[in-house]
């Protein structure tokens, strides 16, 4: 089966698309023939992305200036889409990397903000747009493997991208009826501008060494996860929470 075919021609909404795995998913996308809409805060970095990708062949790539934190953004960017897109990307996503009893109130609020209501608030308002449309589409949460297991000094990030595998699983049970599937990828680790700098470290080599199949991820790696969920390569699945590590999460205790 040909993924990259099944997403040909097709809207894709990515957020956080300024940067990192959002950048490889928008031209992933993109060098496979589908229509992207890239929203991010860097509205600049978009910009040249799009660019880029149209010179590359993207049948369009299209920049968007979002706040995922902003409520009222997020309905107006939803509502300023041309078309109700066939494929929502919920990528953008921050860490705040302290120990528990470190970690502010702001920083909190801030992870929680743009990890969960954002995705939620987003998920909501395109899935609006779908109903008045009378159609369906797919929704791809990127979620964590630290959204099933835990590590030191990263608590709220680990607790946003729990309850984001929650999110996931009660948008696809209410929204299952209407033809929206909602799927979330849960990638281990693969090095970007979120933990570049704790891979630079002596704990971050450490950890390295910890993954079963001994290497950081790369950004391709997720490629056939993501257009599996991304597509209707699978029309019957659901609410699945799919991690994709190099065998991180079955590491020995
Ligand atoms: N890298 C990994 O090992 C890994 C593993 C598991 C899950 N993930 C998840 O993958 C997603 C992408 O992370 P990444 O590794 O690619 O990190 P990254 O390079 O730091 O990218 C994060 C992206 O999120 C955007 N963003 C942050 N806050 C935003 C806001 N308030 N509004 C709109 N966009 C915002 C950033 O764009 P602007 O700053 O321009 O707004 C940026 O494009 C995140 O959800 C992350 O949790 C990453």
């Amino acid at each position: 089966m040909d993924l990259g075919a099944r997403i040909a021609g097709k809207h894709v909404v990515v957020t956080g698309a300024s940067s990192g795995l959002g950048t490889h998913f928008a031209t992933l996308c993109a060098r496979h023939g589908a229509n992207v809409i890239l929203a991010a805060r860097r509205l600049d970095r978009l910009e040249a992305l799009a660019a880029d990708l149209r010179r590359a062949g993207a049948a369009s790539a299209t920049a968007y200036a979002l706040d995922v934190t902003d409520a009222d953004a997020i309905a107006s960017f939803v509502a300023a889409l041309p078309e109700a897109p066939d494929v929502l990307v919920n990528n953008a996503g921050i860490s705040a990397a302290a120990p528990a009893l470190d970690t502010s109130v702001a920083d909190f609020d801030a992870v929680t903000a743009t990890n969960l209501r954002g995705p939620f608030l987003l998920a909501v308002e395109t899935a609006r747009r779908w109903r008045a449309a009378g159609r369906g589409g797919s929704i791809v949460n990127i979620a964590s493997i630290l959204g099933l297991r835990v590590a030191g000094g990263v608590a709220s990030y680990a607790v946003s991208k729990a309850a984001i595998r929650q999110m996931n699983a009660a948008l696809a049970l209410e929204w299952a009826r209407f033809g929206i599937r909602v799927n979330a990828l849960a990638p281990g680790y693969i090095e970007t501008d979120i933990n570049a700098d704790f891979f630079a470290t002596p704990a971050g080599e450490a950890m390295v060494k910890r993954i079963p199949m001994r290497r950081l991820g790369r950004p391709e790696d997720l490629d056939a996860a993501f257009l599996l969920l991304a597509t209707d390569a699978a029309p019957w699945m659901t609410g699945v929470f799919l991690p994709v590590d190099g065998g991180h999460l079955v590491s020995g205790l």
